[in-house]
């Protein structure tokens, strides 16, 4: 599905409200459609977070460093050095791979080659380096992840992990960074809108599509 935003006819505040709105839905609809946790296999737990690490761990600060280098905003980049320098220093990578492995999840080969395509496109994505289809993205991104946490400590947790200082920190620390974003969005709409022809959401769609690869890990699609 997709929803071609006119910019020239609407107001800027207007268009911020709608994509706001477009954004939580797809977050609160994916987190509707998750199976509850209790209900898994040992192993089905396993798969989500080996999945989960093997997109998240290499990829997270590589798309926001791509969202920083496709704003033209000056003001906008700033908000998005803020949340890499976060990430660097303090090793969320590192934060996420104890995490996995404490979990007895950290990805193998069959792991990381389950996500492979749709990872790959996402990462074809953000290399068109595209300022605010960036953006919105990352704000997803950001809003997925804090609301997801607690399912992912609950997976752990049931794996018999009590190691949490991943989910416990981007539980917190993505709430303040999905306001940035949107804050960044609004600035980089101002500074570098997007063309007539360019969906806002085409990332998200891309993205929820890897995600649920991680959660659900559905076959492809064969084209007959
Ligand atoms: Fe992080």
């Amino acid at each position: 599905m997709s929803i071609l935003i006119s910019y020239p006819e609407a107001a800027p505040e207007s268009i911020l409200a709608s994509i706001g709105t477009r954004v939580r839905n797809v977050i609160d609809e994916f987190m509707a459609s998750l199976p509850e946790a209790n209900r898994l296999t040992s192993a089905e737990r396993r798969g989500m977070i080996a999945r989960y690490t093997a997109v998240l761990e290499g990829n997270f600060i590589y798309w926001m460093t791509a969202t920083y280098m496709a704003v033209k905003s000056a003001k906008a980049r700033p908000i998005l050095l803020e949340n890499l320098h976060e990430e660097v220093r303090d090793a969320h990578p590192a934060m996420l791979r104890r995490f996995a492995i404490a979990a007895h999840a950290f990805p193998t080969d069959t792991d990381a080659l389950a996500i492979d395509e749709d990872l790959t496109e996402v990462r074809l994505f953000f290399g068109r380096l595209s300022g605010v289809q960036s953006v919105v993205t990352m704000a997803f991104f950001e809003g997925f992840i804090q609301k997801f946490m607690a399912y992912l400590a609950s997976l752990a947790a049931a794996q018999g992990s009590s190691e949490m200082e991943y989910t416990d920190v981007h539980g917190v620390c993505d709430i303040e960074h999905t306001e940035g974003l949107f804050r960044a969005l609004a600035l980089e709409m101002d500074a570098n809108p997007p063309n007539e022809d360019q969906d806002p959401f085409e990332g998200i769609y891309l993205l929820r599509a890897l995600i649920e690869k991680i959660v659900f890990n559905r076959a492809q699609a064969v084209a007959a």
